[in-house]
């Protein structure tokens, strides 16, 4: 599966929830999140992510975000269309620890 990491936080581009085939993307208030069990593996949202937030989990170190992803995905709501990123979303890309600062 593939996984939403930390750089998504408080940015929430959304260009990724538009080329998904499965539509396995959940949007939660400053974070997106990909269900692991309906994710296919295709990686074409990888590249599409301009934070570079996407990973997929054969990289190591993501546990925990791969724990995240699966929690969140069964309570937020699905998204397939794409909206415009959150306010703020180019000063705050790239800023270390988002997850720790401001998810809500
Ligand atoms: Fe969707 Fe493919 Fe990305 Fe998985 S890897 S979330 S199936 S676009
Ligand atoms: Fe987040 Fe990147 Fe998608 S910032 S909403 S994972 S395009």
């Amino acid at each position: 599966t593939y996984v939403v990491t930390d750089n998504c936080v408080r940015c929430k581009y959304t260009d990724c929830v538009e080329v998904c085939p499965v539509d396995c993307f959940y949007e939660g208030e400053n974070f997106l999140v990909i269900h692991p069990d309906e994710c296919i593996d295709c990686g074409v949202c990888e590249p599409e992510c301009p934070a570079e937030a996407i990973k997929p989990d054969t990289e190591p170190g993501l546990d925990k975000w791969l724990k995240i992803n699966a929690e969140f995905a069964q309570i937020w709501p699905n998204i397939t269309i794409k909206k415009d990123p959150m306010d703020g979303a180019k000063e705050l890309d790239g800023e270390a620890g988002k997850y720790e600062k401001y998810f809500s």
